[in-house]
């Protein structure tokens, strides 16, 4: 399948926008606080045209799926729901989209927690931004995809996955204050680089997740310590006061926000691994995100020689780890790392550094 033989026409214009892996900060961007992510190699590209009718097209090339919306229609819950978010919340912003065709390829993995959707809010929005000239900023964009997430697909999340889409690049971390919205890129640890393996058990996130049930706890534990935001509290020790699990869940943020504002003065690697280890423990004992197969993978990669930490990534509940390894040994060590898990009885996949196929 391709655009023409899908609509019968060829594309006006073409955007594309990654997907992000968390190096550290997790679960603190929807409490102000700091994170550290990059963009991984994969991407979303979207073409898109105009539609010959007055309805949107959508199709996706993954799910072999073509989704037919009109402007008064109900948004289904599928892939289409953050295409139309953000439409309508671009519309809302003074700028009338007309009917579009619009066809997706990505190989950013879903359900891995590399943000596969804020990879597609981003493409899309560069799309229509380039297609109708539309002065949004690469901020705003990211502001954008993550009211349109929040508002037409059910996730209360935080900012960190639209702008590390819309911001980052591969080659260097993106420091973000969540609070300022202010951000710069940080190189690597010297010597180093960046491995991903996904656990094999999908996470899912939206309506309905554990993941908007923590963010409530987190707000819930903020009003009782009388702060705006966990992002408020720099001791560890101002936790204590609070019941469980509110307790767990705010002492994991607090400890997790002061890893980042460590990582940030460019440490040595080994230090830079232990933080990242210990921000696994904390998801999985305090925050309690982690499942049995990501601590499995979390534990090999932690033991493979030339690993200097590894961790669950992204929002949780499955999903893959990323380790901070020896550089030009990512490969090496991801073969051996897997080879271990699926003797545990696992089956894990390398999506960083990406496989080459050749065909
Ligand atoms: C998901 C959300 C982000 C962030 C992470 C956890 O990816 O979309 O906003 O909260 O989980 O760090």
């Amino acid at each position: 399948m391709n655009f023409q033989r899908v609509f019968g026409t060829l594309p006006k214009t073409h955007a594309s926008a990654p997907g992000r892996v968390n190096l550290l900060g997790e679960h603190t961007d929807y409490n102000d606080g700091f994170v550290l992510p990059s963009a991984i190699p994969q991407r979303t590209l979207v073409q898109i045209g105009f539609s010959s009718d007055n309805r949107h097209h959508f199709y996706s090339a993954e799910y072999d799926e073509l989704i037919n919306v009109s402007d008064d229609d109900t948004i289904p819950q599928k892939f289409v729901s953050y295409i139309c978010g953000c439409i309508r919340l671009v519309e809302k912003e003074g700028y009338k989209i007309p009917p579009i065709n619009l066809y997706i390829t990505s190989n950013v993995p879903i359900g891995a927690g590399l943000s596969s959707s804020a990879a597609l809010e981003i493409a899309t929005l560069r799309g229509l931004r380039a297609l109708f000239n539309i002065p949004l900023d690469d901020l705003k964009l990211a502001q954008i995809g993550q009211l349109a997430e929040i508002r037409y697909a059910g996730l209360n999340c935080g900012i960190m996955d639209q702008m590390a889409s819309s911001l980052a690049d591969t080659n260097s971390m993106l420091l973000i204050d969540t609070r300022t919205l202010k951000y710069r890129a940080l190189p690597f640890p010297t010597g180093t680089e960046i491995l991903v393996i996904d656990s094999g058990e999908t996470h899912k996130l939206a309506a309905g997740s554990g993941y908007n049930q923590r963010r409530a706890e987190c707000e819930a534990a903020a009003q009782l310590l009388g702060v705006k935001a966990l992002r408020d509290i720099d001791e560890p020790q101002a936790v204590e006061v609070l019941p469980e699990p509110l307790k767990k869940r705010a002492r994991h943020v607090v400890t997790e926000n002061n890893r980042v504002l460590e990582a940030m003065k460019s440490l040595p690697a080994e230090r830079f691994g232990q933080l990242m280890n210990a921000s696994h423990t904390s998801q999985r004992d305090d925050y309690e995100v982690s499942t049995p197969a990501v601590d499995a993978l979390a534990a090999i990669l932690q033991e493979t020689r030339g690993v200097f930490g590894a961790r669950l990534t992204g929002g949780g509940f499955g999903g893959a780890c990323v380790a901070l390894v020896e550089s030009t040994k990512a490969g090496v060590i991801a073969s051996e790392a897997i080879a271990r898990y699926q003797r545990a009885g696992y089956t894990g996949r390398i999506l960083v550094p990406q496989v080459q196929v050749n065909s």
